[in-house]
């Protein structure tokens, strides 16, 4: 597979009293989608973004927005997302009964659809849809905080994932997201990711706008070079 290497900072990290600053640092690092982490107290134990901030977002982001919805009944809110400026929209497998359905609304709506997979739930729960998928969300920490360690057995899972992704004729990229960093962007991308989610990596570092271009040099594996 080779699809693009594309980096998705994301604003979990930022400063949310200086949203415009820390996304247009991220940009001039080369970021290539602004994740943004969208959380509702219920799937998940913390309360984040909803479509009134993302419409804020979108105004003066230059890429595109990437929603991670991590929320019950998504299929209520899709809408209002993709109408804020959601380019790409993700749905957890877990949250979600009818996920067929789901992904088809969002890509009618005009946005890009993926399916997240929480780190206890197995790839082949979408052996049937993977035709249907434009990316499969990989989480690598539980899903609800940033700044959470990256658990290794997530550069398997990718491999897993690829690899059925292959068998069932799909050409859906790979997201990953939880604790990536330079460390271990490579190995994530050997295994066959392509978009690379960092959040306490990149914001949590003095000068994000550099960290940016470190995790994508790190990604590609000439690190030492990222930092002339
Ligand atoms: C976790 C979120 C992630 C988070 C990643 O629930 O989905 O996007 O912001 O942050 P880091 O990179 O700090 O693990
Ligand atoms: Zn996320």
């Amino acid at each position: 597979m080779t699809q693009a290497l594309q980096i998705a900072p994301s604003i979990l990290s930022a400063d949310f009293s200086a949203l415009g600053r820390d996304i247009a640092a991220v940009e001039r690092g080369g970021a290539d989608l602004i994740h943004i982490d969208v959380m509702d107290g219920h799937f998940v134990p913390n309360i984040t973004i909803g479509p009134p901030v993302v419409k804020a977002i979108k105004r003066v982001a230059t890429r595109p927005l990437d929603c991670h919805l991590m929320i019950e009944e998504p299929d209520r809110y899709i809408e209002a997302f993709v109408d804020a400026g959601a380019s790409m929209v993700s749905v957890h497998v877990e949250a979600v009964p009818h996920l067929h359905r789901t992904i088809g609304f969002i890509k009618k709506l005009g946005a890009r659809a993926g399916a997240v997979l929480n780190p206890s739930t197995p790839e082949g729960t979408l052996a049937d849809i993977a035709h249907d998928l434009d990316y499969v969300l990989v989480m690598s920490v539980n899903p609800g905080f940033g700044g959470q360690a990256f658990i290794p057995n997530s550069v398997e899972k990718v491999r897993r994932v690829r690899a059925m992704l292959t068998a069932a004729g799909s050409s859906a990229a790979i997201e990953i997201d939880g604790g990536i960093d330079e460390a271990n962007a490579a190995a994530v991308v050997a295994a066959g990711a392509s978009i690379l989610v960092a959040g306490h990596a990149i914001f949590g570092a003095r000068d994000p706008e550099a960290a940016t271009r470190g995790l994508r040099a790190a990604a590609v594996g000439s690190a030492s070079s990222a930092r002339a």
